[in-house]
């Protein structure tokens, strides 16, 4: 995995990412689960998940080149890697996003995107541990398969 790439890819979406999280991405993509995608041999998205449970994993980075945007990677990378995880057993999967009482711009496509992609927000939590203050956090979940 190229983790220089990936960093590169957040550094520049810099409204998405600021700089303090970069290095928890470098671990993450050490430690965790990584999906690429790459076109001409170039990278041009990357997510990254955690299985934190036998059967729940966290997707905990997912971004793709800004000049890429809109032309199915993302949701790309997001059907391999659930796919894969549903494969290892995980039936619940999580992100964490910028809740919309942030009232921050950007990250209003984000939760759409999650949205559209059967991603349901459970809760919101501020401040949540790890995150800088005046971040309120969205949590989504999602199911891969009914759990009772
Ligand atoms: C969120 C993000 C990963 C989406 O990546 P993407 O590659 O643009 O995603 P997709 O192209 O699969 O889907 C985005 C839109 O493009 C459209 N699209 C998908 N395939 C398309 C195609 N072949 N042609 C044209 N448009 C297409 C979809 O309609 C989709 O819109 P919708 O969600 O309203 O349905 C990307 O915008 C990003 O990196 N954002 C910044 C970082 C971020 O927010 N990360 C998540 C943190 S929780």
């Amino acid at each position: 995995m190229d983790a220089d790439s990936c960093v590169a890819i957040a550094q520049d979406l810099s409204e998405y990412f600021s700089a303090d999280t970069h290095s928890e991405l470098r671990a993450s993509i050490d430690r965790d689960d990584a999906w690429v995608a790459e076109v001409s041999a170039r990278l041009v998205g990357f997510l990254v998940a955690r299985v934190r449970y036998p059967r729940a994993a966290e997707i905990t980075h997912l971004a793709v080149r800004r000049e890429a945007w809109h032309h199915g990677t993302g949701t790309a990378l997001l059907s391999a890697a659930l796919q894969d995880l549903q494969e290892r057993g995980v039936v619940v999967v999580e992100v964490k996003t910028l809740d919309a009482t942030a009232g921050y711009g950007p990250y209003a496509a984000t939760r759409e995107f999650w949205r559209r992609r059967g991603f349901v927000q459970i809760d919101c939590i501020d401040p949540l541990p790890g995150w800088q203050p005046g971040n309120p956090s969205a949590i989504l979940v999602a199911a891969l398969r009914p759990t009772r």
